[in-house]
């Protein structure tokens, strides 16, 4: 169960068929174009849409306001180091942030960024840095259905590879858990890895950790040689293989906006402060309030909570249990912040040129006024001018993300009727076409026609 209980609550919008259909067209079948009240379960994202522990309000009413120096930078820095152990900590207003400084200081021009795979802003980011961004995936993750632990890691042998070869690798990027891989968790044996590998090459190890807790979870619970460690212990050993990291706040700090940037190379630090202070605010508050510095504090603290973490990661796995039951396959094993459900296999009838993943996403807003998004060919696709699919995504995948501490196992349990309602009838749920497509950032502003 929730190792916590409800204080505050908010009502959530319960809308009718005729309505959503209504809000869905006028925001041209795309779900980012959709209005809060539009949505009855948002599954859109878990960052930034955590809820905030009694503990963390109390901290925000702490919160020193003062422009340099403030008593909550030191509050947020103690947690911070004690926590990763850098030398050096760059609050900033959120994760992009943090990439957008650390690969403008760090990438020469043509150099690549080399990851088990780069989440999107990340990957805009390095290519707005003039850097090339390099995807090598453990080869475990093309099984969707294998239960192997740690589908998260890198390929270390394509990587080993690659270091050794001729091309410039400007540094190693670890997304953790690997967001843009099903949410699969990274093993502290790969990690291990590919500090060796970085160490002999002389090339710098950073974290993304975003959801840094929620692997420390995994870790205890699938990597033998940690099953006695608490979670905090695995996360700290994991901040300590790297060079650094580039942390959004947003998710393993249950914060509403926040991020870090933290380094241990004290030139590469000082010239990331530069850029800081002229673009996101002095280098003891980087574009956050003090009392956003201080909640950030707390819930790190509150984060690698076993109770929590287990609780969470319990809820999720039944979430992903209840829509195989009904007849919706997703990626195994569950990870923690969401569950990937494989929109291809259960809509055979739309081929990835008819967006299969965004037609399972449209038909769970339609059906039930829930909103989530697709990750399959509308996003990872080659697409030309006029709409047309090139190369289809490798999987036809839709993320239901789960917001921290915020929807209980009944909302959860709506979310599988609502998919078991679409499995019972799955060759009635329409394809789309594009109607408008931006030359960048695809998902967030296109519109689409069903047909
Ligand atoms: N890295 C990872 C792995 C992320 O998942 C995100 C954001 C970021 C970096 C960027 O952080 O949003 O604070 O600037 N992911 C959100 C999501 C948006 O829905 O997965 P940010």
């Amino acid at each position: 169960m929730e190792p916590y209980r409800i204080k505050v609550v908010e009502p959530i919008p319960i809308t009718t068929r005729d309505y959503r259909e209504r809000r869905y067209a006028e925001a041209g079948y795309n779900q980012f174009n959709l209005t809060a009240e539009d949505v009855t379960i948002d599954l859109l994202s878990d960052s930034g849409t955590g809820a905030l522990s009694a503990e963390q309000q109390a901290a925000g009413m702490r919160g020193d306001e003062t422009y340099a120096g403030s008593r909550s930078w030191f509050r947020f820095r103690e947690v911070t180091e004690e926590l990763t152990g850098y030398e050096h900590i760059l609050p900033v207003h959120q994760g992009r942030a943090a990439e957008r400084i650390l690969f403008s200081a760090l990438l020469k021009p043509g150099q690549l960024s080399v990851s088990n795979t780069h989440f999107d802003t990340t990957r805009a980011n390095v290519e707005l840095a003039g850097g090339v961004v390099r995807d090598l995936p453990s080869p475990a993750f093309a099984d969707l259905d294998s239960d192997e632990p740690f589908k998260g890691n890198i390929d270390l042998v394509a990587l080993e590879e690659l270091l050794e070869g001729p091309e410039d690798v400007g540094l190693v990027l670890m997304t953790i858990t690997n967001n843009g891989g099903g949410g699969q968790p990274v093993s502290m044996a790969n990690l291990k890895a590919v500090r060796k590998l970085c160490r002999r090459h002389g090339v710098p190890f950073i974290l993304d950790a975003a959801r840094f807790a929620e692997n420390a979870w995994l870790v205890t619970q699938r990597e033998e040689k940690y099953r006695d460690h608490s979670p905090r212990e695995v996360a700290k050993k994991a901040f300590r293989l790297a060079d650094g990291c580039v942390l959004s706040l947003k998710k393993d700090g249950i914060v509403h906006i926040g991020g870090m940037l933290a380094l241990q190379d004290t030139e590469l630090a000082k010239q990331c402060e530069l850029l800081l202070i002229a673009t996101e605010g002095f280098s003891t508050y980087g574009g956050l309030s003090g009392r956003d510095l201080d909640m950030c504090a707390q819930g790190l603290m509150e984060v690698t909570d076993p109770l929590y973490l287990r609780e969470r990661a319990e809820a999720t796995a039944y979430l992903a249990d209840c829509a195989r039951e009904a007849g919706v396959d997703s990626v195994r094993p569950a990870g923690v912040h969401a569950v990937y459900l494989n929109a291809g296999r259960l809509l055979p009838h739309i081929p990835p040129s008819r967006f299969t993943g965004h037609a399972l996403a449209s038909e769970l807003y339609l059906a039930g006024g829930i909103r989530c998004a697709e990750v399959g060919s509308l996003y990872l696709g080659d697409i030309d001018s006029s709409g047309d699919l090139i190369t289809p995504a490798p999987f036809e995948l839709v993320r239901l993300a789960i917001p921290r501490r915020v929807y209980t196992r009944s909302h959860l349990e709506y979310v599988a009727e609502t998919l078991a309602g679409i499995a019972k009838n799955p060759e009635q749920v329409p394809g789309y076409r594009l109607t408008e497509i931006p030359p960048i950032l695809r998902p967030f502003r296109c519109r689409l026609k069903q047909i």
